[in-house]
């Protein structure tokens, strides 16, 4: 079984998906954080993120581990030279930074990039939740449920800032700018159950897609 939970940026879909597969028992894969890993290894390494042969021959020589556990996904990294050592370095909390925020569509506009990261995903072994963009579209189509989330960006804003202590006007108007930049790779899928979380709690939405599983 795969089902799909896509949604706008801050729309809860990280901790609504591992609320459900907790629910399921079944591990939950957010597929944003392999384009947040990417793009963190880019700035890092100084490539440009619009420059998709460059970005993937980075990639190529930087294995990245999704770990898709149910209570919060990891991603890690095995740095050059630590191929024969087994040491790897945790990417999730540097994932998360505004920097990467700023710098993750242009990344994510890329097809090749986006190629990547499905085939990645695309080699997971069911059952899982998947949590994205495009998961019930482009990358699971065949998913037996589907789930869309939206919210206001103000209620989206006031929820990301509890995450990252930062200015609340600042922080909507950067994620209505990523809103426009992601809205290629955005749109629910026909058969996906529309969620508007902006009145409900944490337990409410997962309340709301237990019940679409069902329906
Ligand atoms: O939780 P939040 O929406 O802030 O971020 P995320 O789900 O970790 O996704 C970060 C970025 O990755 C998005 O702004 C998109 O640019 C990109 N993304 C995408 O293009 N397609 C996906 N399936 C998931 C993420």
């Amino acid at each position: 079984m795969i089902v799909t939970i896509d949604g706008v940026a801050a729309s809860g879909k990280s901790s609504v998906a591992s609320g459900v597969a907790r629910r399921l028992n079944i591990p939950y894969v957010s597929s944003g954080l392999l384009y947040r890993a990417a793009t963190l290894l880019a700035l890092e390494a100084g490539t440009d993120l619009g420059d998709a042969p460059a970005l993937i021959a980075l990639l190529s020589g930087s294995p990245l581990r999704l770990e898709p556990l149910p209570e919060g996904n990891r991603i890690f990294l095995t740095p050059v030279g630590e191929q024969e050592t087994g040491a790897e370095r945790d990417l999730t909390a540097d994932a998360h930074t505004s920097a990467v925020d700023a710098g993750v569509s242009a990344l994510a506009q890329l097809p090749e990039l986006r190629e990547w990261v499905n085939a990645q995903l695309r080699a997971l072994t069911p059952p899982f939740v998947a949590e994205g963009r495009d998961m019930g579209t482009a990358v699971f189509p065949q998913a037996q449920a589907k789930f869309f989330l939206t919210a206001s960006p103000r209620v989206r804003a006031l929820r990301r800032v509890k995450e990252r202590l930062e200015d609340v006007a600042e922080v909507e108007a950067a994620l209505v700018a990523r809103d426009a930049k992601d809205k290629a790779q955005s749109a629910p899928a026909a058969d996906a159950q529309l969620i508007d979380t902006s009145t409900l709690d944490l337990s409410g939405v997962i309340a709301a897609v237990l019940r679409g599983l069902h329906q």
